[in-house]
């Protein structure tokens, strides 16, 4: 089963014909990036699955997850922005046992935070990967250094080289260099991906391996996930009518996105796809914002917001049809609380009837909605889910007439950091 788009409930908003016709408009450039005949041929290597994440690689992670996961208390994930958002969603969502705990550092200069992350591995054994495509990033480098020293003088230089792995950049990075002189175990951090497309790669599998998630089934999601991108027609296909959608209604004056769920093991997941798209399409003074809701909590903040407020957003909700859990509501005859009338129903039935509820009267109240049908909240559809937003990402950011795999945005602060910080231009790593 894949995960299929379902727009009936834009119907007055827009029309199938609507959409047909976005598509027709734009046939050509969507055929071409559909046949890999499109440029971009240096920042495409997350298209075909195998590339970056083949059987050899993935014996590999195995290996390195299984020696990590035999012997540590505590996995730090040292990294941002694209490095590490794609692993946090899938581990917030499966890592059922957190053992070993995951801690995330590298994304943010909160001195409380890195305090507490140094305290809290003083009696733990750690095993640290730091993950930076350009190991010039100041947020994860710094952080890296505070880990390494601590970890050095936890186990001593040579033991805590055995307890650090790096995935960087390859062919004389500065990462990979430094890793050479410690002697870390070393990951490609491919060339041909940005951060925000790299879930599927070293970058996003060796966590998540670490975090004991069948890696497997993530890859075996994207590749089928890939396959039917490929083969579908272009009318039925999730990755091309969702862009198309979005265009459109983007051309209507909807400039924001809220992707909203009722199962909260998506958060993390929404935070990822809120990354892709905002550091994709936000550029050249264009673009949607895209932001998260998660339900029923938000109902009670944005929802009023979403049901009232300024008509320029529209909603696209992931959809769990399968909610993999049952919770028989429990009676109480001897206590009086009004809410007799869910006698016998499940908290299943109950998160179902909000969903209906809400789409219903949002769209009913202006707001153009659609769904993504998501069967299983599984590992396999987690990688279905990964490829279908970067690939619907990719189609979107060509429609609206942007570069969806640069960030020069990004560079502004950065430059103001620096210069505050009076970094040499020499000093500069690639
Ligand atoms: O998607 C992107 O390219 C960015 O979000 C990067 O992943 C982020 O800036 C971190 O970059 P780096 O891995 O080079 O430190």
């Amino acid at each position: 089963k894949s995960i299929t788009i379902d727009y009936s409930y834009l119907k007055s908003f827009i029309s199938g014909e609507d959409v047909n016709n976005e598509i027709k408009d734009n046939r050509k450039v969507i055929e071409d990036i559909i046949k890999g005949k499109a440029d971009n041929e240096n920042v495409l290597g997350w298209i075909d699955v195998d590339k970056h994440a083949g059987e050899e690689l993935i014996q590999r992670i195995e290996k390195t997850a299984k020696n990590i996961r035999e012997t540590s208390d505590a996995f730090l994930l040292i990294g941002v922005g694209g490095s590490n958002q794609g692993a946090r969603a899938a581990i917030k969502a499966f890592d059922k046992e957190q053992k070993p705990e995951i801690i995330y550092t590298g994304n943010t200069l909160s001195p409380i935070y890195m305090n507490k992350v140094l305290k809290d591995i003083e009696e733990k054994s750690v095993y640290a990967n730091i993950i930076a495509k350009n190991f010039a990033t100041l947020e994860p480098g710094i952080s890296f250094r505070m880990i390494r020293n601590k970890m050095e003088s936890m186990y001593g230089r040579d033991d805590a080289a055995k307890r650090i792995i790096a995935t960087g950049s390859p062919n004389g990075s500065s990462l990979e260099n430094l890793s050479n002189e410690k002697g870390y175990e070393f990951y490609d951090f491919p060339e041909d991906i940005g951060g925000r497309y790299s879930v599927i790669t070293a970058v996003g599998l060796l966590p998540m391996a670490v975090a004991g998630i069948d890696i497997r089934e993530v890859v075996r999601g994207a590749k089928d996930m890939a396959k039917s991108i490929k083969t579908l027609p272009l009318e039925e296909n999730p990755a091309v009518v969702y862009p198309a959608i979005r265009n459109i209604l983007y051309k209507k004056g909807y400039s924001v996105e809220v992707l909203a769920h009722f199962e909260p093991l998506f958060e993390y997941f929404t935070k990822w796809w809120v990354q892709l798209f905002g550091e994709s399409e936000g550029k050249d003074n264009k673009g949607i914002f895209p932001a998260a809701c998660s339900f029923s909590e938000d109902l009670h903040s944005l929802g009023q917001y979403i049901q009232d407020g300024k008509k320029n957003l529209f909603e696209t909700f992931l959809n769990l049809e399968d909610q993999m859990e049952s919770c028989p509501i429990s009676e109480d005859e001897s206590t009086i609380d009004y809410f007799d009338y869910l006698d016998g129903k499940d908290f299943s039935e109950l998160n179902k009837v909000a969903f209906d509820a809400t789409i219903k009267a949002h769209s009913e109240g202006g707001i153009p909605a659609m769904v993504f049908n998501i069967p299983k909240l599984t590992p396999y559809y987690f990688g279905q889910l990964f490829y279908l937003f970067e690939y619907s990402c990719y189609i979107s950011g060509v429609l609206l007439g942007v570069n969806p795999f640069d960030q020069p945005g990004v560079e502004a602060y950065k430059n103001e950091m620096f210069a505050s910080l009076k970094k040499e231009k020499e000093e500069i790593a690639v």
